[in-house]
């Protein structure tokens, strides 16, 4: 296929069969969500690293399930976030934040005591309506250039735009770039956050592949990305969240400009570890975690044990449709989102539940679907008086602790 950054000819590095879009959960066990494929391909070019099958954004977005959950983690991280925006004076407290994809506003939330002025645009209106009731000015709409013209008449233009674990999620990330750039003055920056490719690849994050992850960006690919519009990395810095995430800090092309040392030592150690071997290490481990994971709950289950899922998250659907577990051995989803309780999982027909109804009648495992809050989830089971689960960590390794 082509690649949706710089147009050459990408090769297949994994497939995971096909699967529904993974934020599509059901009202009713008896509705069906229609499955498409999962293959993620491989630029040599430009070394981007991308689904190749992208639904549209309208129909991924339109009514959104995914809310920001409220977590210390989040909270740390958006500390950490601004301490490090801060220091290089990316931010100060005349800024004025733009933020792309806002969710319910909690990061804008998080910085509106601290700045002159937020602003957030995402295009779900179910979730700029809890945004906008939470005292967050928020744009119901996709950003691209023509919202980023009505912002521009509206507000005037941003001292810096944040895009928080959206970018990838748009099959022409030049639409989203191109939109930034037009609002950049020379003094403004861009920062992105997304998951970082190399922790993908080798923490096998396999389950990262989702409809809604049309791209795996890395230094190497932002760069070619960025380069078409004029803007180039400035800073890049790598943050645990969502299994390993890196922030990108772009800025206009201007003379006098210089990046941070950091952004070269990231690059380094890309070229040393984006490799087709690595992408072959990537896929066998893929396959052996899914023969582990079935052989394990089925084994369990032939025991007499109970196991339930935590966390009804997007990257869940992924490992239990590819591993083909389904509510035959795990009867409930343990989720602390209420538009996301009641409802089913997408294809494996798990039902959702309340945390504290799945900790009323505690398993005896627990998936962690939501592995990425492995530390903060277990705590909170352990606080409810629950001593008997034990987790089943999927990845990079399947363990039971
Ligand atoms: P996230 O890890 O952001 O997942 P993805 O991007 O793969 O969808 O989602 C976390 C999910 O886990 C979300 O649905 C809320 C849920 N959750 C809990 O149920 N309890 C918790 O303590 C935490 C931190 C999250």
């Amino acid at each position: 296929m082509t690649c949706r950054i710089c147009g050459s000819s990408t090769e297949t590095i994994l497939d995971l069969g096909s699967s529904p879009p993974a934020n599509s959960l059901l009202a009713s066990p008896t509705d069906y969500a229609r499955p498409f494929p999962l293959v993620l391909e491989h630029c040599g070019r430009c070394q981007n690293l991308q689904l190749r099958d992208c639904l549209t954004a309208a129909d991924l977005y339109r009514d959104y399930l995914y809310v920001t959950p409220d977590s210390p983690q989040l909270q740390a991280h958006y500390e950490l976030l601004l301490r490090a925006l801060t220091a290089e004076r990316y931010v100060e407290p005349t800024s004025f934040v733009l933020e792309i994809g806002s969710n319910v506003g909690m990061f804008l939330r998080y910085l509106q005591p601290r700045v002159r002025k937020v602003l957030g645009i995402d295009p779900a209106a179910n979730i700029c309506r809890m945004a906008t009731d939470s005292g967050i000015d928020t744009i119901c709409d996709f950003f691209e250039p023509r919202s980023a013209e009505l912002i521009e008449n509206a507000h005037g233009k941003p001292s810096i735009i944040v895009a928080r674990h959206c970018l990838a999620h748009n099959p022409d990330p030049h639409l989203l770039i191109s939109a930034a750039a037009s609002l950049l003055t020379d003094a403004a920056y861009l920062v992105i956050e997304n998951a970082y490719a190399l922790n993908t690849v080798q923490q096998n994050e396999f389950d990262q592949v989702y409809h809604e992850h049309m791209f795996y960006f890395s230094i190497q690919s932002m760069s070619a990305l960025l380069g078409f519009h004029g803007l180039h990395l400035v800073n890049a810095l790598l943050a645990p969240v969502h299994g390993g995430s890196i922030v990108f800090v772009a800025k206009r092309r201007c003379a006098g400009d210089y990046a941070v040392p950091a952004v070269e030592a990231l690059l380094r150690r890309e070229r040393a570890s984006l490799t087709p071997h690595v992408f072959s290490q990537f896929r066998s481990a893929t396959e052996s975690i899914r023969a582990s994971l079935r052989s394990l709950v089925h084994g369990l289950v032939a025991d007499g044990k109970l196991i339930y899922t935590y966390g009804a998250t997007a990257k869940g659907n992924t490992l239990l449709n590819y591993t083909g577990l389904t509510h035959e051995q795990i009867p409930l989803c343990a989720d602390s989102t209420p538009v996301k309780q009641g409802k089913y999982l997408p294809q494996s027909l798990i039902r959702v539940v309340p945390e504290q109804e799945a900790l009323a009648t505690p398993p005896d495992y627990f998936l962690l679907t939501a592995w990425n809050y492995r530390d903060e989830i277990i705590a909170k089971v352990r606080q409810s008086g629950t001593v008997r689960s034990r987790f089943i960590v999927p990845v990079p390794h399947v363990e039971v602790v």
